[in-house]
């Protein structure tokens, strides 16, 4: 028994690694890797035991599906039905920060295990070197959700990784801090009108522009296999409690700020974008979010953030935080 820790399974990028990675997850393995837009927990999809390994690594209730990783349009196709729309979508924004909840194709070797008793399976193509050279090194699409314990924070960098999975994955590929820093939108193509399931990089109002407007999220029934699984509130959690569109914070209140008036006097201040830049904002999001929570005492305050662009990701984001329970309370079936 190899006595590896966490932060000792982090490995610099290059060929070998790789290989490597490539090699474990072959093996059923799991092996965390950089996207352009948080870090995943990678698993072969067509493996039943090597996505059930992500399941039990993450903590994650196993009505809640994963998205499956491609580095090839191709092979996508093979899985799932591309309709009209999947295809005009992914021309635009793939590879890049959007996935798709398509319905899977009979013949499809994917393990039952990535739709969660569902009949479809979210399928993407990410925009990253090291997830497009390992998911073809590895020669078969990657089961991935984010590559944290789940309910935490999601990963932007290796490190994060190591924190919160320990020794999960067997190889944590360290691609640097992510570009985007928020998950990839979620949309749903099953239905007649095209449901937005979670904002991401990729907005609604690009999409519509494609595709035409976009349909309510249903509500989950409580009953059988959910249609929005991944929606629960309690989500996103820092160990301290979060405020969200604070103004003035209280003593004691760490402050994650945004834009150029910030409120003096919180201890410690970060600030997502001095000049309020929402690509920025979103690329510091989780980081900063980690760091507050690492040295908060009372609490964390966040101040507003323009309901625009990616801040509508980025308020998304931090209402499921500040929704989220303490840790210690939380009720771990969700
Ligand atoms: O940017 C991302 O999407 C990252 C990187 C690693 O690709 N992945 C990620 O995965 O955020 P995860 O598992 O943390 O979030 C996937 C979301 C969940 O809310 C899940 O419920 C939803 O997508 N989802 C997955 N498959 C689904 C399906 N068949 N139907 C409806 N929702 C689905
Ligand atoms: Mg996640």
């Amino acid at each position: 028994m190899t006595t590896t820790t966490a932060k000792g399974r982090i490995r610099t990028v290059d060929e070998t690694a790789i290989d490597e990675a490539a090699e474990i997850i072959r093996n059923g393995g799991l092996v965390a890797f950089p996207t352009e837009t948080v870090y995943g927990l990678g698993a072969d999809a067509t493996n039943d035991d090597a996505v059930a390994g992500i399941f039990a690594a993450k903590g994650r209730p196993r009505f809640n599906p994963l998205i499956v990783h491609f580095s090839d349009l191709d092979d996508i196709a093979a899985e799932v039905e591309m309709d009209a729309r999947a295809e005009e979508l992914g021309r635009a924004f793939w590879p890049g920060p959007l996935t798709l909840v398509l319905t899977r194709k009979p013949a499809s070797r994917l393990s039952r295990l990535v739709s969660a008793g569902l009949d479809t399976v979210a399928v993407r193509l990410p925009a990253h070197r090291v997830a497009g050279k390992l998911i073809a090194a590895a020669g078969r699409p990657l089961a991935a959700p984010s590559a944290n314990r789940s309910g935490d924070i999601s990963p932007t960098s290796a490190d994060h990784v190591a924190r919160s999975l320990g020794d999960g994955p067997a190889m944590i590929l360290d691609g640097g801090a992510t570009k985007i820093g928020i998950e990839s939108t979620v949309l749903d193509l099953t239905t007649a009108t095209p449901t937005l399931l979670r904002p991401g990089a990729v907005t609604e109002s690009e999409i519509a522009r494609l595709i035409g407007a976009l349909g309510d999220a249903p509500q989950n029934s409580g009953e059988g296999p959910e249609k929005s699984p991944g929606r629960q509130e309690r989500h996103y959690a820092p160990s301290h409690p979060l405020r969200i569109n604070v103004t003035a914070p209280a003593p004691g209140e760490a402050l994650l700020a945004f834009g150029p008036s910030v409120p003096g006097g919180a201890e410690p201040t970060l600030n997502l974008s001095p000049s309020g830049d929402m690509v920025e904002a979103a690329a510091n999001l989780f980081a900063m979010l980690h760091d507050l929570d690492a040295q908060a005492a009372a609490g964390i305050a966040a101040m507003p953030v323009p309901e625009t662009g990616l801040g509508i990701a980025i308020n998304d984001r931090l209402r499921r935080a500040a929704h989220a329970m303490p840790r210690a309370s939380c009720d771990t079936s969700i």
